[in-house]
């Protein structure tokens, strides 16, 4: 399917890695100039920099500065933005809610919702000039909290909320906004030292590749028997960020093998 996305300019947060990482690849192999924001480069990303109309701006999405930092950069490089893609989200493992304490709530939600508000409202003035679209890297969580993750539940409904809001907004000027919310998917949130892959294998007595392979699928009931691959998502992320998508706005794709068992 052609996706009419070649020439636009888009900005995708969290770029470095992970579902951030295979968006970036996805739209750059579709002839987007991207502007990728994290705060380091990887390996993975200075390929697609070197291969494609990739541009890294290093970039802490955390504080107040950031998200204007990354916006103006892709506008002094591109002179307009097309898409926007919200990807960046973080926690950690804990045990439940007593273990997590107001600094780790304002970080998680620092992490995981104000830095779309600030993006989102730092690039949509760019956005509204021609026209575009915003997607939202939700999660299953916003409708599932999980207690060892209570306040990423709760950053990313409050995301998902945020994309209804701003698509009922900007819709008539043109720009949809719409979130994806996948289960677990197989990047380094899972596999990184300290990561879920660990927390799981460490109940179950096994690696963390096998907690991801087999046990995760099955305590987490996903119907596919498996996870999520990151291409998969940014798969979807690009036909909701194409003109293929034109007329849907202000919805949540969910994308988890058949975890969720409520219709
Ligand atoms: N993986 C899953 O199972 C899963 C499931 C549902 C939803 N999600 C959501 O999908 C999104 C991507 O998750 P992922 O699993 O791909 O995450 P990941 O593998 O942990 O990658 C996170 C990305 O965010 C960047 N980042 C972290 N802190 C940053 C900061 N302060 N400023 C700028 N960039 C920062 C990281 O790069 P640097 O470290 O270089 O800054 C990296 O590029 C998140 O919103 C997550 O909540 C993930």
């Amino acid at each position: 399917m052609e996706l009419n996305l070649t020439g636009d300019v888009a900005v995708v947060t969290g770029a470095s890695k992970g579902i951030g990482l295979a968006v970036t690849e996805a739209l750059a192999r579709e002839g987007v100039r991207v502007v990728a924001g994290s705060r380091t480069e990887t390996p993975e990303l200075a390929a697609l920099c070197k291969e494609y109309e990739v541009s890294f701006v290093p970039v802490d999405l955390a504080g107040a500065d950031g998200a204007g930092q990354l916006v103006r950069s892709a506008v002094e490089q591109h002179g307009r933005i097309d898409v926007l893609v919200n990807n960046l989200g973080a926690t950690s493992p804990r045990s439940g809610f007593l273990d997590i304490d107001d600094g780790e709530w304002q970080r998680v939600f620092e992490l995981t919702f104000f830095s779309a508000v600030r993006t989102s409202r730092a690039a949509l003035p760019h956005l509204l000039v021609q026209g575009g679209a915003v997607v939202n890297i939700s999660s299953i969580n916003a409708r599932l909290p999980f207690p060892s993750v209570v306040d990423y539940s709760a950053a990313k409904a409050a995301l998902t909320n945020l994309t209804k809001g701003l698509s009922e907004e900007f819709a008539p000027q043109g720009v949809r906004v719409n979130s994806v919310a996948p289960g677990p998917v197989r990047t380094p949130f899972w596999t990184a030292p300290g990561g879920f892959a660990e927390a799981v294998a460490a109940g179950a007595g096994t690696t963390g590749e096998e907690a991801l392979d087999t046990v995760v699928p099955r305590e987490m009931a996903i119907s596919t028997g498996r996870v999520t691959e990151p291409h998969e998502v940014a798969e979807l992320v690009l036909f909701l960020a194409s003109p293929r998508a034109a007329n849907i706005t202000g919805a949540e794709f969910v994308i988890d093998g058949g975890q969720i068992k409520t219709t």
